[in-house]
């Protein structure tokens, strides 16, 4: 077990997350209340621990402050009422093009790492060089002929990241373990949310000047549920139907 977490009794812990997983609902109805800029600053620094792809975290989280853009951002979301009514709205914004800023980063970390030996760092510069060599070929559009062809054959190479749109969703998918560890910090501190893909991404571009090739990938409304919040009864899959075990 990890040493953060070896000195508290594991049921503890499981039950602590079940408690968090339970609270996290889509809640459309929120009571207004102001959530302090500490606490929505905190649920983003969680956010920002969740997984990427080589640690390239290609996205940023916008948070909506101004209350003129967050009204006109709300209207994007096609004027959904989780949107309207959110007291803290953020989009999540992804872009393949933010690689380079996350590979200069991480190569000032690594060089100033006191944690990382010297074979931890030779490792790291050279995975780093082939990052950028790979960033700087894999986005170029040539790769899209190639790419629909070889998805032709093979659909799973839809998955690749390469040309501008194998980039993009790359980017995307990156973005979304960011948005749900967004989601179940909110809940952890007791705070209500709501994912949403429902928006004029165009509109919504243009409102936060965002560059040409970034997409948007999710609208997060965060709040507080009011007492007659319509929450729909909770249903999945069935487990056996959702858990093939091989
Ligand atoms: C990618 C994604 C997009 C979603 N878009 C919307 C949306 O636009 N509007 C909305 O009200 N809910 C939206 N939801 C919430 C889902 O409807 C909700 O998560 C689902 O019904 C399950 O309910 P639960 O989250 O309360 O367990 C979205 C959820 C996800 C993950």
């Amino acid at each position: 077990m990890d040493t953060l977490l070896a000195n508290t009794p594991s049921a503890d812990i499981w039950s602590s997350f079940r408690t968090i997983n339970a609270h996290r609902r889509a809640v459309r109805d929120f009571d207004g209340s102001a959530i302090a800029d500490e606490d929505v600053r905190a649920i983003l620094a969680e956010a920002q621990l969740a997984p990427s792809s080589n640690n390239l975290q290609p996205y940023r989280f916008h948070w909506i402050k101004d209350p003129a853009l967050k009204r006109e951002a709300a209207a994007a979301c096609h004027n959904q009422r989780a949107a309207g009514g959110a007291s803290a709205l953020i989009a999540l914004v992804a872009d393949s093009a933010l690689c380079r800023r996350s590979l200069d980063g991480l190569a000032g970390h690594i060089e100033s790492c006191p944690g990382l030996g010297d074979a931890s760092k030779t490792y790291h510069r050279t995975h780093l060089k082939t990052l950028r060599r790979f960033g700087s070929i894999g986005a170029l559009p040539l790769w899209t002929p190639l790419m629909a062809l070889a998805c032709a054959i093979a659909p799973s190479c839809s998955m690749l990241p390469l040309g501008p749109s194998g980039t993009r969703h790359w980017a995307a998918r990156n973005s979304l373990y960011a948005a749900q560890t967004l989601l179940l910090a909110a809940a952890a501190k007791g705070l209500d949310s709501c994912p949403m893909e429902g928006f004029h991404g165009r509109k919504l571009a243009r409102l936060l000047k965002l560059p040409r090739g970034t997409v948007i990938t999710l609208m997060v409304a965060l709040g507080r549920r009011a007492p007659d919040a319509r929450i729909e009864p909770r249903w999945r899959i069935p487990f056996d139907a959702a858990v093939l075990v091989h």
